[in-house]
């Protein structure tokens, strides 16, 4: 039965003057504009994303971008048969909508994690078909300049591959999250991807006519899964939202290496963008913790050694807070700044604080929102979550134009926060986070902090604040308390 995929090349190989596969022009033309407009929008959508108010549009802009960079790949003469191709259109788009439908917000690193997996996957494939199709089926040489696109390809694919499954059950607790480590473990790691290297090395300086040839590039692949496995493992479940970032330029550096492979453009361009911006983000997200790069990939960060540096509250007590003086104390306040983290992003809890926001504004107090660049578990987690609640761009403020205005706030309010507001960082260099940059919440006149129990955030250890004789803590779930908050401050 035909179909409109089948079609597609009789249409468009009715609009040129040949028909032999070599000379394409007008569908040549059609695929390289599509390939031009798919990266100025990719380029358009990375730049939205830069600026909260543009990122939704970001977003769009890219995923345009990318269906137009289908539809430009689907006209490629080169395709025989639609059927594969059509089936895996319906397959993957199925599976995109129901992510997209139901997993919620809170699993985005490890969505991005799969995807990055799925990702590396079908690079480290094109190359392996790539490299038998060139040196079995047509049985010719693979030049030097060619083997090492491919062995890149095929190398950084298969490391991301491992390495973004390993993340994505860290995050998803189907592993342990806990850093897993063992004695020269760095040592080796690094021994067993020199190893890597060589053999790339090896695969562009020997002939591929040679026997060895082959069996050093399928080893090469097995050493790269090794590698991401082994390289994930004694990093711990909350630092991966550094090791996605840089798997994901792994795995971007790996599709610019396939559209070398393949001379697509368009591969080329969308995987040098994925390769910097993922390596930048990285490193944006260390100094943000204030670890070094090398500390977060080889630190075993949140080893219980590591989580040693606990400020010294014995003998403090805290002081729980009633709903009704919470809210007491909200509904009078005339500055109150919001601290959101982790914890609302857990409860869901981004409509309740908006609710609360507004009623405030409405009693004639001013609201503003403290937003610390790691707080949650993403990048940009909070002023995603606020957002989508409708909270106005305008009012969150990163912690660099806020951090001075908090001594002048009657209430710092601090929702599922912890870290990001642990005096620790400033007064104690035997903390794990010492140095780490903080919202100064602890200079606010009265602060109230929403959590469940006393249990620490991220980073394992106490926070001095919340013993602080200015501070008290309303414990319950993040929404619950917010909607009793909303309820209590709408009577007061
Ligand atoms: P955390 O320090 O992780 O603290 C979160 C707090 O939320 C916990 O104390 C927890 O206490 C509370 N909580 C959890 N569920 C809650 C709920 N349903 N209702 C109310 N409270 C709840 O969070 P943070 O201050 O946002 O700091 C983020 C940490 O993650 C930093 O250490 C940062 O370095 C790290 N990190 C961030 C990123 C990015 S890119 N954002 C990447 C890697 C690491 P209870 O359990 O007692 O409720």
């Amino acid at each position: 039965m035909l179909t409109a995929f089948d079609l597609l090349p009789t249409i468009l190989a009715a609009a040129e003057t040949t028909t032999s596969p070599a000379q394409h022009p007008v569908r040549e033309l059609f695929i390289e504009v599509a390939y031009l407009a798919a990266s100025v929008l990719f380029i358009l959508g990375l730049r939205g994303l830069t600026r909260p108010d543009k990122a939704r549009r970001g977003m769009q802009l890219a995923a345009i971008g990318m269906l137009v960079a289908v539809l430009g790949t689907l006209i490629d003469f080169r395709i025989v048969d639609y059927t594969w191709i059509a089936l895996g259109l319906v397959v993957g788009a199925g599976i995109g909508a129901a992510i997209s439908i139901w997993m919620p917000m809170t699993a985005i690193p490890q969505r991005t994690a799969i995807s990055h997996a799925f990702g590396a996957l079908a690079a480290t494939l094109v190359g392996i078909s790539h490299y038998d199709y060139i040196t079995r089926v047509l049985g010719e040489q693979v030049s030097g300049v060619d083997m090492a696109a491919l062995g890149f390809e095929v190398m950084f694919g298969s490391l991301t591959i491992t390495g973004s499954l390993m993340a994505f059950g860290k995050l998803q607790e189907l592993l342990p999250s806990a850093p897993i480590t063992y004695k020269f473990q760095n040592a080796s790691n690094i021994g067993l991807f020199v190893l890597a290297v060589l053999m790339f090395l090896f695969l562009v300086f020997t002939s591929s006519d040679s026997a060895s040839h082959a069996v050093v590039f399928y080893l090469m692949v097995l050493v790269g899964l090794a590698v991401g496995v082994l390289i994930v493992i004694p990093i711990g479940g909350a630092d991966m939202p550094v090791v996605i970032s840089l798997l994901n330029s792994y795995a971007g550096l790996a599709s610019s290496a396939t559209g070398f492979v393949l001379g697509n453009n368009v591969l080329i361009i969308a995987g040098a963008l994925d390769g910097a911006s993922g390596f930048i983000l990285s490193i944006l997200m260390s100094k943000a913790m204030n670890r070094s790069f090398t500390n977060v990939l080889f630190g075993a960060f949140g080893t219980p050694a590591a989580a040693t540096g606990a400020a010294s509250t014995a003998g403090l007590s805290v002081r729980p807070i009633s709903v009704e003086d919470a809210a007491a104390q909200l509904a009078y306040a005339r500055e109150v700044i919001i601290v959101p983290g982790y914890g609302m992003a857990v409860a869901q809890a981004q409509h309740q604080v908006r609710e609360l926001a507004e009623l405030i504004e409405k009693r004639g107090g001013e609201v503003k929102f403290a937003i610390h660049p790691v707080a949650g578990r993403m990048p940009g987690h909070m002023n995603v979550l606020l957002a989508e609640a409708n909270v106005p761009y305008d009012k969150l403020l990163e912690m660099e134009e806020i951090n001075d205005q908090f001594s002048r706030a009657d209430v710092a309010l601090v929702i599922g926060a912890n870290d990001v507001v642990n005096p620790a960082a400033r007064n104690d260099p035997s903390s794990p986070i010492y140095g780490m940059p903080i919202l100064n919440a602890d200079q606010a006149q009265s602060v109230i902090v929403l959590k469940r129990s006393m249990n620490p955030g991220f980073a394992g250890i106490e926070n001095a604040l919340f013993y602080d004789p200015k501070c008290s803590l309303l414990f319950g779930d993040a929404k619950a308390s917010l909607s009793k908050l909303v309820a209590e401050v709408k009577t007061a």
